[in-house]
């Protein structure tokens, strides 16, 4: 075990005696199940960040009583790091997920992370470990950021300690194959003034029957309408929706029960860059299935970091199914999701200073 002399922002670096980089087979990376072999820690308590250290990635031990498991003062990020065409690391736009993961605290009573402590752990955690950033086109390190209240005393009320974890996992190239997709018309996953809009534990605790009863009928995806009206769609559990129409673009809009993706804003950034239309605004599920009827719908997908795009091949709403065509003809969801590809890639301009580079 070495421990080197800790950096600018004093991170303690404790490396491992043995790499399992060389244990691991690249070409079989099922997705979130191969960790590189360090991780970051933090701790908050008395009013401070405290310890911050990059450490052998293991089992931690806590006690039982820690308050999060009790009652949810959980949430995570999840983003991910490349290797360009050159072989340089870039971590795509970290600040925009820090400053969700900061919207997702203030929401959950939980304390802000300052910028330096987020953003220097996480490059010089991706710095000890770039050898496990995948070469292949298309693969990342999945950065997953985990911030949890530790308190160890039964009692519903916000903690006073808390822990940010940060772990890895290289992650091939997401196919994601065109989904069928079941509308959910009986279980809602979040409603106005909830946390639907927060990155939390609870809320994909909650969308887990309803998939599950979707994946039971022959459906892969769950997508979910507004809980009030059961009317207007909001997004897949793990995605958000893109609805391609003749010649315009409808994306919901942002409100207390949507995540704010970070693939969706890079989406429509980029489509509305090439002067496509792009509207963010509430589309009911009618609107869809009579678009689908009437031949106007030409695209559907999802959007998120883990796959960056999901074809839809299928939308079945209460009875009815609209048949999407082959995706792989299709025009916009195939042109951005390459476009990023180019940019992640270092083949386009990073316009937005969407990458940070490690060196
Ligand atoms: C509920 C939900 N919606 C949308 C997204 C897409 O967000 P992003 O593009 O930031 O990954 C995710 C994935 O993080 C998600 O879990």
């Amino acid at each position: 075990m070495t421990v080197t002399e800790p950096k600018s922002l004093n991170i303690g670096v404790e490396k491992t005696a043995h790499s399992r980089l060389g244990e691991k087979d690249f070409t079989q990376l099922p997705f979130g199940s191969v960790f590189s072999d360090h991780m970051f820690v933090v701790n908050y308590a008395d009013g401070q960040w405290q310890n911050p250290r990059i450490m052998p990635f293991g089992d931690v031990s806590m006690s039982p009583s820690i308050s999060a498991i009790h009652y949810g003062q959980s949430i995570f990020e999840g983003m991910k790091a490349y290797r360009d065409k050159a072989g340089r690391v870039n971590i795509f736009r970290i600040k925009d997920h820090l400053v969700r993961l900061n919207r997702s605290a203030e929401r959950l009573c939980m304390p802000q992370i300052p910028e330096d402590v987020f953003t220097e752990g996480l490059k010089q955690l991706v710095a000890l470990d770039q050898n496990w950033v995948p070469t292949t086109a298309g693969s990342a390190l999945y950065l997953r950021p985990i911030f949890f209240a530790t308190d160890t005393q039964i009692g519903v009320r916000p903690s006073s300690t808390y822990a940010l974890y940060i772990i890895t996992n290289p992650a091939n190239a997401f196919y994601t194959q065109p989904v069928k997709v079941w509308v959910e018309s009986n279980f809602a996953r979040a409603s106005e003034g909830g946390v639907g809009y927060v990155k939390t534990a609870g809320n994909y605790a909650r969308s887990m029957l309803a998939s599950q009863q979707a994946k039971e009928l022959g459906f892969d995806v769950v997508l979910w309408l507004d809980a009030q009206s059961r009317r207007f769609v909001e997004e897949f559990s793990t995605m958000n929706a893109f609805f391609v129409m003749d010649d315009f673009v409808v994306t919901p809009r942002l409100n207390s029960t949507i995540l704010a993706g970070i693939t969706r804003d890079s989406i429509i950034t980029l489509l509305k860059d090439e002067g496509i239309t792009v509207f963010e605004r509430d589309i009911s599920i009618e609107e869809v299935m009579q678009a689908g009827r009437e031949g106007q719908m030409k695209e559907v997908f999802g959007s998120g970091t883990a796959a960056v795009v999901m074809p839809v091949a299928s939308i079945t709403y209460e009875g009815q199914t609209l048949q999407l065509q082959d995706s792989r003809s299709w025009k916009l969801m195939n042109h951005v999701s390459q476009k990023l590809a180019g940019i992640r890639a270092g083949e386009l301009p990073d316009t937005y200073g969407w990458l940070t580079y490690l060196d």
